[in-house]
């Protein structure tokens, strides 16, 4: 029987990437996003299912796990930052987004799910980043939430501790996607210059990572991974 896979945040970057690596090893997979179109022609490419969901809708987080007789693999990957602003100027509406999105998007998703997991002695891998280990100017919005989801992740290891769950934070460095496009609201040459003369990893190292800590035995779990350019410090 083929596994399946959820892997949300899938319209574009790390997680279309994932879903494509995914399928490519044999998962059967759901994407989920909110725009449908990017993901119906993502899983018209991999013969996957293209659900389109707001993971900040509790309920229709809900719903949509109904879906589901068995799940083996969740990969909690939607999310992202909004802003740079300092705490003297911050902007409570992409504080909230940020903190709707990351860490309430991850919860909200999780709940509905982890009975499925546990029957299917399943995989949890949650992306945070080292945005969750090292703070920065300007980043106290994105850094708030992404501590947060490192939180959830530790949390629900003790809570599930002995049950037959695995659970994994991967936390990327600087990998060239739309994030900085999102988070600077369209501006492309903000979002330009992030990348521009340095080393990047690309949403594919990305998943292959993911796609290789859910391929191994049920028995180990990769805790925790750092994945950064080696020219990022
Ligand atoms: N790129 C980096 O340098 C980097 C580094 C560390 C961590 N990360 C993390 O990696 C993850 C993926 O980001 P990315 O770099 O691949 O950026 P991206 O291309 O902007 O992808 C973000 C994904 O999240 C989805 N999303 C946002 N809000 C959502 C919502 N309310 N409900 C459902 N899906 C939602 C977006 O889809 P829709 O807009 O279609 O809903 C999109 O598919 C994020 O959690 C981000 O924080 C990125």
């Amino acid at each position: 029987m083929k596994k399946t896979a959820l892997v949300t945040g899938a319209s574009s970057g790390i997680g279309e990437a994932t879903a494509e690596a995914l399928a490519r090893d044999g998962w059967d997979v759901f994407v989920a996003a909110r725009r449908i179109d990017r993901l119906t022609d993502l899983a018209n490419r991999i013969g996957g299912t293209a659900i389109e969901l707001d993971v900040t809708d509790a309920e229709a987080v809900a719903n949509m796990a109904q879906q589901f007789d068995r799940l083996d693999l969740l990969v909690n990957n939607a999310g992202g930052a909004k802003g740079l602003d300092s705490i003297a100027d911050a902007n409570v509406d992409d504080w909230r987004w940020m903190y709707e999105t990351n860490v309430l998007g991850t919860l909200n998703v999780t709940r509905a799910l982890l009975d499925k997991l546990l029957a299917a002695e399943g995989t949890i891998i949650n992306i945070g980043s080292i945005a969750a280990f090292t703070p920065y100017k300007g980043g106290a919005g994105y850094n708030a939430a992404k501590f947060g989801v490192r939180a959830m992740t530790t949390v629900l290891r003790q809570e599930m501790e002995g049950k037959p769950l695995r659970i994994t934070e991967i936390d990327p460095g600087r990998v060239k996607t739309d994030f900085s496009l999102i988070r600077f609201k369209g501006d492309e040459d903000k979002a330009n210059a992030v990348y521009a003369d340095k080393l990047n990893l690309t949403a594919a190292d990305i998943a292959e990572s993911i796609r290789w800590v859910a391929s191994l035995p049920a028995h180990m779990n990769i805790e925790n991974m750092t994945i950064k350019p080696r020219d990022q410090l």
